[in-house]
C-alpha cells in the first residue's frame, strides 16, 4: 500500500515538472516570436512597404499582396528564398499572375527570419511555426 502511494507521488512529481517545462518552452517561444515580429515590423516599414504597402495589400498586377497571400502562407520555403535572394519570373498569387522582379534586398539571415515572422503574422495572416535564423540559413539559392 505504501509503495503504491509512493509511486503515485513520484509520478505526480514527474508529471508536474514535465508540465512546467512545457509551459516554460511555450512562454519563451512566445516572447521570442513577439520580439522577432517587433523587429520585423521595422524592417518591413524600411525595406518592403514601398512596394507591398504598409497594409500588405500590394498593388494589383504589379506588386503582389502579402496580406492573405496564398503564395506566402503555402510556399514557406519559396517565400524565404525570395526575401533572401530576390525573385523574378512568373508567379501566381491569389489567382493573379505577376511577372515582375524583386531585387535581392541584402538582408541578414536573422532579418529575413524577423520580417517573415512579421508578415506571416500580420493583416489576418497567422503562422504558428516561428521562422528561425537557422531555417533561413538552410535555404539555398535556386539554380536558374
Ligand atoms: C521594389 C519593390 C519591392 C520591394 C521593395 C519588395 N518587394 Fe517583395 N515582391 C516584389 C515583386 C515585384 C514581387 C513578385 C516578383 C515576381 O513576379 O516574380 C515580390 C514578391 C514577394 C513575395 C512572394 C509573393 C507574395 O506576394 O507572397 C514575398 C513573400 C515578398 N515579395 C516579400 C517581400 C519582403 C518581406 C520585402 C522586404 C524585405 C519585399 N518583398 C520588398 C516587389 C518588391
Amino acid at each position: 500500500m505504501k509503495i503504491i502511494s509512493l509511486c503515485i507521488v513520484v509520478n505526480l512529481f514527474f508529471l508536474s515538472t514535465k508540465e512546467t517545462k512545457q509551459n516554460y518552452v511555450k512562454v519563451t517561444q512566445e516572447t521570442n516570436l513577439q520580439q522577432s515580429i517587433n523587429r520585423g515590423k521595422e524592417i518591413y516599414a524600411d525595406m518592403c512597404a514601398t512596394c507591398h504597402l504598409p497594409n500588405g495589400e500590394g498593388v494589383a498586377k504589379v506588386y503582389p499582396p502579402l496580406a492573405k497571400s496564398d503564395y506566402l502562407m503555402e510556399k514557406r520555403e519559396a517565400s524565404i528564398r525570395a526575401i533572401k535572394y530576390g525573385l523574378k519570373g512568373k508567379i501566381v498569387v491569389n489567382g493573379v499572375t505577376y511577372k515582375g522582379m524583386m531585387a535581392n534586398l541584402g538582408l541578414y539571415e536573422d532579418e529575413v527570419a524577423d520580417v517573415m515572422n512579421y508578415i506571416t503574422n500580420s493583416w489576418g495572416n497567422k503562422n504558428p511555426k516561428m521562422v528561425t535564423e537557422k531555417e533561413v540559413k538552410k535555404i539555398q539559392k535556386k539554380e536558374d
